[in-house]
């Protein structure tokens, strides 16, 4: 399947293909310098594949997990291209999760001011995500993806066989922003996520797609998030808030969990209960133990914080959203729903 990103100006496909990935030389320019952006929890065995389709490549591995995502991996990788005597006929591939991919397409957006970048994602958040819209980033300061660009890759490719190798964990995390997708545009697709009792039971190749669609048709009409690209933060004001509160804790959530769990309070009554019996079809709690005021702290600190309300995304029908202003104070009884 390929699904055509139509931008005005860089409009580019991602193709979603079983195999595809050891098949990149016919589908990517790889007769050049590469440099191959991967990390130490993605199994070499695939940079290898990839680097054997390639004239020249150099392969630049990250420790895995977001503490990579930093302006020093940033500036090693802009060290590594030079050191290596790139061009700006040259180009960057990230061959990863979203750590990979963010910094990766920074560090190809600003190296002589931006040469090519093909992304292959290669977890199931990663691919239904951060492979469509453009966004790269970097933390910075304490503050995430703070630092960054709009910048195109030239093709993206998706392998559903290299999930073969992700956790349980990682797949179902990936697979609450595709549970997104569907609550708030397609009641079909939200359909396929309720038919099945366990995850491996999905057609992943199909899902992944569908969602890949969605969101590019929400990015083609607003490419630089100026309003519609709102919506695509379904269940992330009170996840945000739920995350933060997490992170330096022993038993933090991965973003899709938090996210899922966001959801579930920004909805009417039956959506929820057909959103929480998905999230236990993946095994994403519904409820957790967070302080509170942490999450709180975070959620009105948010950077969508506007005036004294934050504009939110609800769905009172499956399919479709509204978007809704609510005050803090109804935030926190939101979110006081979620403390388990
Ligand atoms: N640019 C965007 O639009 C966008 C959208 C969503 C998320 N993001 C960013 O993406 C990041 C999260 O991405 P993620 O969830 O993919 O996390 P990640 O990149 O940290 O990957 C998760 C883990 O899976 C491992 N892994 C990756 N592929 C694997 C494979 N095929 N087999 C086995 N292990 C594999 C990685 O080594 C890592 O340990 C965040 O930094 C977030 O800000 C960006
Ligand atoms: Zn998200």
């Amino acid at each position: 399947m390929i699904v055509k990103v139509n931008l005005p100006i860089n409009a580019y496909e991602i193709k979603i293909e079983r195999g595809v990935l050891s098949k990149a030389g016919k589908e990517l320019n790889l007769n050049r310098k590469v440099m191959i952006v991967t990390d130490d929890g993605v199994p070499s065995k695939y940079s290898e594949v990839l680097s054997a389709q390639c004239l020249n490549a150099s392969v630049f591995v990250l420790k895995q997990g977001e503490e990579s995502k930093n302006l020093d991996n940033f500036a090693a990788i802009e060290k590594a291209l030079l050191e290596n005597g790139f061009s700006r006929k040259d180009c960057v591939v990230a061959l990863g999760g979203g750590v990979v991919g963010d910094l990766a397409g920074f560090a190809a957006s600003c190296f002589m001011r931006g040469i090519d970048f093909y992304n292959i994602p290669t977890t199931v958040l990663s691919q239904v995500d951060s492979s469509v819209g453009g966004k790269t980033a970097v933390d910075f300061n304490g503050v995430k993806n703070i630092v960054g660009t709009f910048y195109q890759p030239k093709k993206v490719l998706i392998d559903p066989d290299v999930l073969n190798t992700l956790s349980d964990r990682q797949k179902a995390n990936g697979l609450v922003e595709a549970v997104k997708m569907a609550a708030t545009f397609d009641a079909e697709l939200f359909e396929e996520f309720e038919k099945v009792e366990r995850f491996e039971d999905l057609d992943i190749e199909y899902v992944i797609g569908k969602a890949i669609q969605l969101k590019a048709d929400v990015v083609e009409k607003d490419e630089k998030e100026a309003g519609l690209r709102k919506v695509l933060n379904f269940g992330h004001t009170l996840g945000h808030g739920v995350e933060a509160a997490l992170q330096n804790t022993d038993a933090p959530l991965l973003h899709g969990e938090c996210v899922g769990m966001g959801m579930t309070v920004m909805c009417d009554e039956d959506v929820k209960e057909r959103i929480v019996k998905i999230l236990d079809m993946l095994k994403i709690p519904s409820t957790y133990s967070f302080d509170f005021d942490e999450a709180l702290e975070a959620v009105t600190h948010d950077k969508k914080l506007n005036g004294k309300t934050i504009s939110t995304v609800y769905v009172s029908k499956i399919g479709t959203y509204e978007m809704i202003d609510m005050t803090p104070d109804e935030l926190a009884e939101r979110l006081r729903k979620l403390l388990g």
